[in-house]
């Protein structure tokens, strides 16, 4: 939940790249995408370093580098599904 940050503080501590690849994937019962199937994986980690930060992290819009370690780890998880 936006702004909780007990729970996002868990969150925060596993890393930009993997909650993010999580989110985007899907996870648990969250949709793939946040359920908007258009959405762009820099839309998607922009969408996150806001709720990060409405949690104390001090998270930046992903660079290019940060980028590739998202998509890499998004392709990871579709070659297992
Ligand atoms: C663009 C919109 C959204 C963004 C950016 C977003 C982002 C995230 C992130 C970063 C996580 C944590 C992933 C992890 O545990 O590593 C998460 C978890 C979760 N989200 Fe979303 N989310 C979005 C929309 C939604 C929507 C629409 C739903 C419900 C229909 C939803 C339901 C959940 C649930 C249930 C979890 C917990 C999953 C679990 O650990 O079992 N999210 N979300």
């Amino acid at each position: 939940m936006l702004g909780d940050k007990k729970q996002w503080g868990k969150l925060i501590k596993e890393g930009q790249a993997h909650i993010t690849s999580d989110g985007y994937h899907g996870v648990g019962a969250m949709p793939p995408k946040g359920g908007k199937p258009d959405l762009t994986v820099a839309e998607f980690s922009s969408a996150v370093v806001y709720m990060a930060n409405q949690a104390g992290a001090n998270w930046k819009e992903p660079d290019e580098a940060m980028l590739k370690d998202i998509n890499k780890r998004i392709a990871k998880k579709q070659s297992k599904s």
